[in-house]
């Protein structure tokens, strides 16, 4: 590490150079590392050896707490500030003025659609909403009762069979018609997977609906000829997808993007993608909350559930943050849309158990000196549930909205020349060299 005094001198003077001094205290050798963008390239230090033969110093950071893996115009947050802008628009203003399509649009193109664009990319997405009858087929394969978070996992990844030449993907034409492929079908396999889990027939597409509205049909459709969704619900929703749309390098995305390194189809990536998300500690978390606040039962159970987290028995589920540190402001915009579909559906008796698990814990010292404030999953679980979902849904719906985050995130990785195929180094612990023994001989 560079000395104080290296620091110090060169910190906030003028001229300072924007470069790390860094001595290594094993040769004496001292050397100059670059500063850009407040990171040093790590292949920067294999300069840095304590012999000729020496393979030179590596960075050493479990589940990357302090790595940059790529440079990224598409999502900016400021963990300590709540901020949360998509390709430098403020959520706020997103979710307040714009629709889930537009997002998605905005995201993967870098700029808002103007009004030819919308409907061109709109009228595009409609169109491709239906999937093969051999993937409805497929998908009835599954347990009655199968996980529909497992069966989305499996139908994005087996769109690559269904669509070969996705795997070209240099070729910019082809791969834009696999994007709109993917915003446009992921919402019918997200629902062909829930009437599965409830063993009820599929509902195929009606593309006179909007996106969310849609998704709803294909969700709640039964006997009807024409599928009504509640405007309420339906806007509610398309905030949802807005809000879960893309959140920078979290665990589902870095996936897609390390999957997507090995140029992949976008299929295969987007499947990875899924699975990382289908995980409690990401895009299962909404679901382990619904359950939390279940097994909590009553406002009267939650010091005893509280003192359960602090023992470490028990995890907060929906509070904390690898990056936010003060609030999610995604948690924020969800506990208004709360109310909006409260409306509609009536109060759901577990609000109220959310809502004082929060008081008690925004003044808990345990939960304020580790900063874990609620985050997107603590109140999205309660909407949905008042949507009528089963909580295995709940990953379901989140995959749906970061689908557009995933692919935007992909092409921008696809397309930046400093990528390569993904590789970390590790630290070796094991045995080396040791002489095989026949099992007869092994103790
Ligand atoms: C999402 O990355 C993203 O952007 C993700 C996401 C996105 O949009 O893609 O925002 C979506 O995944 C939101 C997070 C959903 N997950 C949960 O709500 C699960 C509960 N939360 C955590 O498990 C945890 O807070 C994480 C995984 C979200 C963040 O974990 P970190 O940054 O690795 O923090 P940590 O596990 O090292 O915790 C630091 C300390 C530890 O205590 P000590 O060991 O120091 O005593 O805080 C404690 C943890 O035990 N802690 C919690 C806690 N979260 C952290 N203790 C109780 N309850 C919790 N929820």
């Amino acid at each position: 590490m560079a000395t104080e005094s290296a620091v110090t001198e060169n910190g906030t003077g003028a001229g300072a150079a924007e470069t790390l001094t860094i001595t290594d205290n094993r040769t004496g050798q001292t050397y100059e590392v670059p500063i850009e963008d407040g990171t040093i390239r790590a292949t920067e230090l294999r300069k840095i050896k304590a012999s000729e033969d020496d393979f030179g110093i590596m960075t050493y950071d479990p589940a990357y707490m302090n790595t940059a893996s790529c440079r990224s115009a598409i999502t900016y947050i400021d963990g300590d500030r709540g901020i949360l802008e998509y390709r430098g628009y403020p959520i706020e203003q997103l979710a307040e003025k714009s629709t889930y399509l537009e997002v998605a649009y905005l995201l993967i193109h870098g700029e808002l659609p103007d009004q030819r664009q919308l409907e061109e990319w709109t009228h595009q997405v409609t169109m491709h909403t239906f999937v093969h009858e051999n993937v409805k087929e497929f998908m009835q394969g599954f347990r009655y009762d199968a996980h529909p978070m497992g069966m989305l996992l499996a139908s994005v990844g087996a769109l690559s069979t269904f669509y070969p030449e996705a795997a070209q993907i240099k070729d910019t034409d082809n791969r834009y018609l696999q994007v709109i492929r993917l915003i446009a079908k992921m919402p019918t396999l997200a629902a062909f997977s829930y009437r599965h889990n409830q063993g009820k027939p599929y509902v195929y597409p009606d593309n006179d609906l909007s996106y969310a509205g849609n998704f709803l049909s294909m969700i709640y459709k039964m006997t009807e000829l024409k599928y009504q969704p509640d405007p309420r619900l339906e806007h509610a929703l398309d905030v949802l997808f807005i809000l879960h749309a893309d959140h920078e390098q979290n665990c589902s995305t870095s996936a897609v993007r390390s999957v997507g390194s090995s140029q992949v189809d976008p299929y295969s990536a987007v499947a990875a993608g899924v699975a990382a998300l289908y995980g409690p500690l990401h895009g299962g978390a909404n679901e382990a909350v619904l359950r939390m606040l279940r097994r909590i039962g009553s406002t009267e159970n939650i010091p005893d559930f509280i003192a359960g987290v602090k023992s470490g028995n028990e995890r907060l589920m929906g509070f904390g943050h690898r990056v936010y540190k003060n609030f999610d402001p995604r948690a924020k915009i969800i506990k208004q849309a709360v109310e909006e579909v409260f409306e509609v559906t009536g109060k759901n008796p577990l609000l109220h158990i959310a809502t004082e698990l929060e008081k008690i814990a925004l003044e808990d010292e345990y939960f304020v000196k580790r900063k874990l404030y609620p985050n997107v999953d603590f109140y999205s679980g309660l909407i949905y549930e008042a949507l009528g979902m089963p909580v295995e849904m709940f990953p379901v719906l989140f995959a749906i909205g970061r689908t557009a985050g995933w692919i935007a995130q992909w092409l921008e990785m696809i397309d930046d020349s400093e990528q390569k195929i993904a590789r970390p180094r590790q630290i070796y612990t094991g045995a080396r060299t040791v002489d095989y023994v026949p099992v007869s001989a092994r103790g």
